[in-house]
């Protein structure tokens, strides 16, 4: 299993470019289910969750083609074709979605297309329970017949799903976006109140539109969907990654460096733009994207709670603890999100970080310098984060489970690399 090597003490100069958002990707796949012309999708990532969701949407029936680097910036993009002409195969299996949450977002689709799906049920996973009922029983209200058997999620409807007033009594992304796309092909109106505002809810809206959907509200806590008897292909460019953005942000601050995130779109955010102009940070829009510099600044503690979009994202959380961590005085940072995603604390505190957990909240209290350290995590933005910790920290720090950043992050040791970071994938053999 590989490794990263990082020698931590030299600020990030130069540029670095921001590919397609994975979370974005994750559920523009699947929508390719709800028509048999082909969905195109540019600016797609190259990582281990898309080639995950790839060989799901494959064994559903879905034919594809890679047409190679969409020239996007000829950063990351890929543009791929998927066609789901006829679906063979209702069933997402164990194997697969045990690999990977998002793969509960065939759902929706494979309802409304093919009037039944079986799902295998997410288990936990690394950041905490992580349930999806509140999936499940907005789809009992749009008439679907839902059993749990052995372990999966197995669904029915006679003819086509019914629009219905749905109201979330929670925010949840994956929920509203398997219903986006089901209520697409329902007949008559859906709303959805309380629906997630996050920008890759609206990409999802976005590309459903250009597909033929009738949506309103994009953006806003109310979607109304008026269901069309058929959605047809389109061409689609996934949105740039806001928090691939946000933590090579940290990397430049953390490292007290200057560095230009090429493709960034600022506008989608405000929430932890602010929060690094708090610590003192300086965030600038440039031509290209934006600009994170901090090679002047004395970094200061801040208080963070993560929040739905527009809040502070939960999965910056980690990124954050880390810059806390070097940053002088104390911070709080308050996870709202998930029950469990302090996994990070222990490895950080390996490496000379001041944390106290109290419940839903950590105390961080800077120290002026972090050391290196062998360290690893058990999610993908927890690794982040002790890469983040270890560009700043005295000495060689290791991060073993680097699977975990390969399911998120593309190159991130090139793209590291590339601003003087003394950064190093090892491969292969005995990492655990
Ligand atoms: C998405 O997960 C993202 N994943 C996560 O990113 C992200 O952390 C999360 O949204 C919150 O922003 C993808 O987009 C693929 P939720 P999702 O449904 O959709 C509870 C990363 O690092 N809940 O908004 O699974 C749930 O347990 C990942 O890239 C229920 O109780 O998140 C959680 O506490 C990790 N019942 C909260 O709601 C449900 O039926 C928010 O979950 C659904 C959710």
């Amino acid at each position: 299993m590989d490794r990263i090597r990082i020698i931590g003490g030299t600020p990030l100069k130069g540029s670095i470019p921001i590919g397609g958002a994975k979370n974005a990707a994750l559920a523009l796949m699947p929508a390719c289910l709800l028509t048999d012309q082909t969905l195109t999708l540019t600016n797609l990532p190259h990582l281990v969750d898309i080639t995950t969701m790839a060989n799901l949407l494959a064994q559903h029936g879905v034919g594809m083609a890679l047409n190679g680097d969409s020239g996007l910036g000829g950063a990351s993009g890929r543009a791929l074709d998927l066609t789901a002409a006829e679906i063979v195969n209702t069933t997402a299996p164990y194997d697969l979605v045990r690999r990977m949450r998002a793969s509960v977002l065939v759902l929706g689709p494979l309802l409304a297309r093919c009037g039944r799906a079986r799902v295998s049920l997410p288990g936990g996973c690394a950041i905490g329970t992580r349930p999806v009922d509140l999936h499940l029983k907005a789809l009992e209200q749009m008439g679907a017949r839902i059993d749990l058997q052995e372990g999966y999620i197995a669904a029915e409807v006679a003819g086509r799903l019914k629009g219905a007033h749905i109201i979330f009594p929670q925010v949840t992304v994956g929920g509203t976006e398997n219903l986006l796309m089901a209520a697409s092909l329902a007949e008559g109106e859906t709303v959805i109140a309380n629906a997630a505002r996050e920008p890759e809810v609206a990409d999802l809206a976005h590309c459903l539109l250009a597909m033929g959907a009738r949506i309103e509200g994009i953006g806003t806590g109310t979607l109304r969907i008026q269901g069309v008897e058929r959605l047809h292909g389109a061409v689609y460019s996934v949105v740039p990654d806001r928090i691939e953005t946000g933590s090579y942000a940290v990397a430049a601050a953390i490292t007290r460096g200057n560095v230009e995130l090429v493709g960034a779109r600022m506008d989608l955010m405000d929430s932890v733009i602010k929060v690094l102009r708090d610590c003192g940070a300086e965030v600038t829009a440039t031509e290209r994207g934006m600009r994170v510099r901090a090679d002047a600044a004395e970094l200061v503690g801040t208080d963070i709670m993560t929040e739905p979009y527009p809040g502070f994202p939960t999965d910056m959380q980690a990124q954050l603890m880390a810059l806390m961590a070097t940053a002088s005085g104390a911070s709080m940072i308050t996870e709202t999100i998930f029950e469990n995603r302090f996994m990070h604390v222990p490895e950080l505190m390996r490496m000379g970080a001041k944390i106290n957990v109290h419940g839903a909240s950590a105390i961080v209290r800077g120290v002026p310098r972090l050391s290196g350290a062998p360290v690893m995590a058990t999610d993908l933005r927890a690794s982040v984060s002790l890469v983040l910790a270890g560009l700043a920290a005295e000495g060689e720090t290791v991060v073993n489970r680097v699977y975990h950043l390969d399911r998120g992050y593309e190159r991130v040791e090139e793209k590291l690399a590339a601003c003087g970071a003394r950064i190093e994938r090892i491969k292969g053999e005995g990492a655990e």
